[in-house]
């Protein structure tokens, strides 16, 4: 989960890393009002999950309360990047003498995490990584060792900081540090890092990636889910602990196992090009031991979305035989009914591996007339493509 700005420098803040002061308005009034308390001039930030606001016109220096709200009203609302700005942050304006780049990432691909520093920071990151790679100085983090204060030091020599502030800098590099660890964090990125005209190092922008697979660590974190930015069906689906991301189209796509739901997007894809360009409507991943109410969730949250006109219940048995999911396909349909939400779409269902025949039988023998199984996964793509083509021509 990728955070605003003002959510990272929270997190910042508890664990010592030195930023300016302010707080999230959602008003113009709001801001009128944080920019009284901070006193002074102030920047009026848009909390959008995109980089470039800058840019984009989403921050804005204010000299007095005034013109905060005059620049918060001009910010609430903006397009950046198909992003609209609800929440401005009102921070306390820095001088800046110097703007800096440092990040910690996990580096997968090398099994460890990853420092990133320049000392040309403020701009792109990447376009610094692309046309200059030497002002970027990379250096690997062990996992288990993490930063030390002499490998923060190195970071900070390796990236060429002014001497008078390495030692400032490299402090921040430790509380970063100990940021992406405490919270659970895969990104802990700060650009600018910036030293004002009195020597001074603070953090004026701050990037948090949190992993959700730390999430029962991190009750706390639960503050941090952002509502009205999550598509209402994927906020459901979460707190079912479903593995769904709502996409375009108007097939809805229930697999088990991550693989097989990705291949099964693919061919309905593929298949919905003769169709008119029939594409999925969502990724859902019901996992490999999925139960009759695994399956009766999924079912629930895919037939509800009213983008939805036909359903592909594409299954692979595997630990969870297929007799298990054609039961749980079976009583699905039932629990729904009892809840007063009959099924109304048609469900195209390919049934195959551990125990495939008897599944079929099972979904052959409940005779239920929106329930309709095709042998192959070709073939099911094909027909539900079809469906959903024709369901949507009649609407
Ligand atoms: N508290 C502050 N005081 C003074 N200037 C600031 C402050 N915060 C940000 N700025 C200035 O605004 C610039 C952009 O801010 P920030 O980095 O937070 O946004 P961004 O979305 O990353 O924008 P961009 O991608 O355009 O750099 C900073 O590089 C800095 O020059
Ligand atoms: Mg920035």
């Amino acid at each position: 989960m990728d955070l605003y700005e003002y959510q990272a420098k929270e997190l910042f803040v508890r664990h010592g890393v030195p930023t300016t002061e302010g707080d999230v308005c959602t008003t113009p009034a709001e801001a009128e009002a944080v920019a009284s308390k901070v006193g002074g001039p102030v920047v009026v930030k848009a909390q959008v999950k995109t980089g470039g606001r800058g840019k984009a016109g989403g921050v804005k220096l204010a000299d007095n309360p005034q013109d905060a709200r005059e620049k918060a009203d001009a910010i609430l609302g903006m397009d950046i990047k198909g992003h609209t700005v609800h929440r401005v942050l009102v921070a306390e304006a820095s001088d800046i003498a110097e703007e800096y780049y440092v990040s910690f990432l996990l580096d997968r691909t090398n099994r460890s995490f990853l420092a990133m520093a320049s000392i040309e920071g403020g701009v792109d990151i990447e376009e610094v990584a692309a046309t200059k790679p030497e002002a970027l100085a990379k250096i690997r983090v062990d996992a288990l060792e993490g930063v030390t204060p002499a490998l923060a030091r190195d970071i900070a020599d390796a990236a060429h900081f002014p001497e008078p502030i390495r030692a400032d800098v490299a402090d921040i590099l430790v509380q970063l540090w100990r940021t992406l660890v405490d919270e659970g964090a895969t990104l802990v990125e700060v650009n600018p890092l910036v030293q004002t005209p009195d020597g001074r190092v603070l953090a004026l922008d701050g990037k948090v990636t949190l992993d959700e697979n730390a999430a029962f660590r991190h009750p706390h974190h639960e503050a941090f889910i952002d509502v009205e930015g999550t598509d209402p069906i994927e906020l459901r689906a979460g707190e079912l602990n479903l593995n769904y991301v709502k996409l375009d189209g108007s097939v809805g796509i229930i697999g088990n196992g991550a693989g097989l739901v990705m291949s099964t997007l693919d061919v309905v894809s593929y298949a919905g090009e003769e169709f008119g360009g029939v594409e999925p409507a969502n990724f859902l991943d019901i996992g490999g031991g999925a139960s009759a109410e695994v399956m009766a969730n999924g079912l629930d949250i895919v037939l509800n979305d009213p983008d939805v006109h036909a359903v592909f219940v594409n299954v692979f048995g595997g630990i969870t035989a297929c007799d298990a999911v054609a039961n749980g396909i079976v009583n699905a349909m039932t629990m729904l009914e009892d809840k007063g939400e009959p099924v109304t779409k048609p469900i195209v269902c390919r049934i195959d591996g551990n125990n495939a025949e008897e599944g079929r039988r099972i979904l052959n023998e409940a005779e239920h007339d929106l329930i309709e199984l095709v042998e192959t996964m070709d073939d099911a793509a094909r027909r539900v493509a079809e469906l959903a083509a024709s369901r949507s021509a009649g609407k």
